[in-house]
């Protein structure tokens, strides 16, 4: 079969990427409002972008009335955010994170996820993520208009934490450890146990 993309509707356009373009890491994003109350929520359009200069990037799309998330009003309002990590055993935490709670009510608070002072950045992070990216925003680029436009949020990461938990003896991550779930589509995850190496062509 062929999909012709110019004509999907976005919503189906959406799935059809969403359940093919797999696995996909999530960023638990940790963001602060100007008056200080945090969000949490987790996005899976995520990548790491260069390391020159250290840069990643995510995306919160429109909501279907075609507002901005809460993620992206305060990071417009404070320009710094935490990337967590999400493993195996923050899964459940991680998605009831996702519930659209009023503007200003925390994740943090009402699903009782802990969190942990950042060193560079405003936002707390999620204390027990086995990873998290301390940082500041670069830009945002929006790409559409209306429902499921994109704000493409680009950081430059200041720092990070990595728990000692998940270093091998030779002192790098160790994936087993790191022990990452991956989106995808619809409701379904994967965990990262199944690991195989391949040499490098010169
Ligand atoms: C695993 C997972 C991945 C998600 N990925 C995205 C994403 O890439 N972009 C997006 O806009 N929403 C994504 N969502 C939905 C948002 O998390 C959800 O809309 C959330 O309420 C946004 O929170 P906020 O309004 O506090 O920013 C995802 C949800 C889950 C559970």
């Amino acid at each position: 079969m062929i999909l012709d993309f110019t004509r999907l509707r976005p919503r189906d356009a959406y799935g059809w990427m969403a359940s093919t373009i797999t696995p996909r890491p999530i960023a638990w994003v940790s963001t602060v409002s100007g008056d200080g109350r945090t969000n949490l929520a987790p996005f899976s359009f995520f990548q790491g972008v260069t390391s020159n200069p250290p840069t990643l990037m995510f995306v919160p799309v429109n909501t279907r009335d075609g507002s901005k998330k809460d993620t992206v009003r305060n990071i417009e309002a404070v320009p710094e955010f935490v990337v967590n990590l999400v493993s195996f055993e923050l899964a459940e935490q991680m998605n009831a994170s996702a519930a659209m709670l009023p503007y200003g009510e925390s994740e943090f608070e009402r699903f009782g996820v802990p969190a942990a002072p950042s060193e560079r950045v405003r936002p707390p992070r999620v204390a027990a993520a086995p990873v998290a990216f301390e940082c500041t925003l670069d830009r945002i680029v929006h790409l559409g208009e209306g429902p499921l436009a994109a704000n493409v949020i680009f950081g430059r990461i200041q720092c990070a934490h990595v728990r000692d938990e998940v270093l091998g003896a030779d002192g790098k991550v160790d994936p087993a450890k790191l022990d990452l779930i991956g989106r995808l589509g619809g409701e379904s995850y994967v965990r990262t146990r199944e690991r195989f190496d391949l040499k490098r062509p010169e």
